[in-house]
């Protein structure tokens, strides 16, 4: 306590001054390569009386954290092994599975520290917790989605929602259980009047085709495989937040919209009525965006862009589209994938 309040002659604190600067500076230059093992294993786990059986990543849920700094090369070894370096990001994101609901409990927070000695840009917070918002279900997610596949109707709901993990004690230890496309001829669907829900985007309903879209343009066999003639305005204007078309059918193709490298794209995302409005976060691989406006109605194309913040719009990965409404996203296409 005495000597941190006796300071040192001027010269001297100079020269700690400079010495501590060439200590630091190897840090400065030379990023680290961060290696983590990822063992995807099954683990029993107890949430609301019920145990199940379910994959995970060295056992935990949620899974492991990563932490790095800008600039540092992640070596993250799971069946396969990724390694790469972190550029042009920062922040608190996550890691997830991308096997259809799997990623609801495969995923794991991914926090990106700025570089050694560069300041975030707020105030240093006394304490950082990362919180994982999530939904635990008793059964096994993939199965309540490949049901809902099967049958058109909507995915059965979650039991719970959590917190890192965990439901909370607000919840019993009880159990319970767009666009429309026709029902295949040989199934029963529980979909509206006997339809299949089908989520769709200017009424393209997505198929994910069998080979990998990035592999057909690369070598040039892209026919079979998809069209590049994906919509890019709705094909029929109607009031998207009034009433709903009485046809609430949608057309299902691997359409797509093939950009140059590098293109400026703005992206106006509009909720619609059909078959009830929904607050839907969406989010874009492989880029961060800049969301310059968000409004509730129908996005005004005379007047919205005139409330767009083009100085200090915020930078995300995901953004949540309003309840009726509409959101607008702006990211140059530089990244090709
Ligand atoms: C999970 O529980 C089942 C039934 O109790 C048991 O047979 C199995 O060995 C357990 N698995 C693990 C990974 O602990
Ligand atoms: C990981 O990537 C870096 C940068 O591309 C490369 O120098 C290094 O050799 C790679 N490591 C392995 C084990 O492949
Ligand atoms: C818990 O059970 C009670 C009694 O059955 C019920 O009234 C209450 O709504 C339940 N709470 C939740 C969160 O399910
Ligand atoms: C319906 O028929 C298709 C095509 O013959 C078949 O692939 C599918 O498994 C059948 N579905 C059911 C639920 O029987
Ligand atoms: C319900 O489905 C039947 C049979 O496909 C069709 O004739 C009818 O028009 C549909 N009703 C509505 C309200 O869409
Ligand atoms: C669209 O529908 C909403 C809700 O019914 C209504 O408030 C709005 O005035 C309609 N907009 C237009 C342009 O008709
Ligand atoms: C939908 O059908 C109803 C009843 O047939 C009709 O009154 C209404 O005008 C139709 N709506 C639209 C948007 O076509
Ligand atoms: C969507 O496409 C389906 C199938 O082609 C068509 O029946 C329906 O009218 C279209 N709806 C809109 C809103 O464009
Ligand atoms: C991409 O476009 C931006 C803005 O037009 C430009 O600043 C940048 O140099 C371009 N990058 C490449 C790799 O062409």
């Amino acid at each position: 306590m005495v000597g941190a309040s006796i300071l040192p002659p001027p010269t001297f604190r100079a020269l700690l001054f400079s010495f501590s600067i060439f200590c630091l500076l190897p840090e400065h230059v030379f990023a680290v390569t961060r290696h983590y093992k990822f063992d995807i294993k099954l683990q029993n786990v107890t949430r609301l009386c019920h145990s199940k059986s379910m994959v995970t990543v060295n056992g935990q849920f949620p899974g492991p954290r990563i932490v790095a700094r800008e600039g540092d090369n992640l070596f993250i070894k799971v069946s396969y092994v990724y390694n790469y370096t972190i550029v042009g990001q920062r922040g608190t994101l996550w890691w997830h599975a991308h096997i259809s609901w799997l990623r609801s409990i495969v995923c794991g927070p991914l926090i990106i520290l700025p570089k050694r000695g560069v300041q975030y840009p707020f105030a240093k917070p006394y304490k950082e917790v990362p919180i994982i918002f999530g939904e635990w279900f008793n059964v096994d997610p993939e199965a309540v989605i490949s049901q809902a596949l099967q049958t058109g109707g909507g995915p059965n709901v979650y039991d719970a929602y959590t917190i890192n993990g965990l439901p909370g004690p607000l919840y019993n230890c009880s159990t319970k259980g767009l666009g429309t496309n026709p029902c295949p001829k040989n199934q029963t669907c529980q979909g509206p009047n006997g339809t299949k829900f089908a989520a769709s985007v200017n009424n393209v309903s997505f198929s994910s085709p069998t080979t990998a879209l990035l592999q057909a343009h690369f070598f040039g066999k892209s026919n079979g495989v998809y069209i590049p003639d994906f919509p890019i305005t709705p094909i029929f204007s109607f009031n998207y937040t009034g009433n709903p078309p009485n046809n609430t059918m949608v057309s299902t193709g691997t359409r797509l919209v093939v950009l140059p490298f590098n293109t400026s794209v703005e992206l106006i995302m509009q909720d619609t009525s059909i078959l009830g409005v929904k607050s839907h976060p969406l989010h874009l691989h492989g880029y961060n965006f800049f969301v310059v406006g968000q409004g509730f109605g129908n996005f005004d194309p005379n007047k919205d862009p005139e409330k767009f913040n083009l100085v200090d719009p915020v930078e995300r990965n995901t953004v949540s589209v309003p309840s009726d409404g509409w959101a607008t996203i702006r990211f140059l296409a530089d990244n090709p994938g």
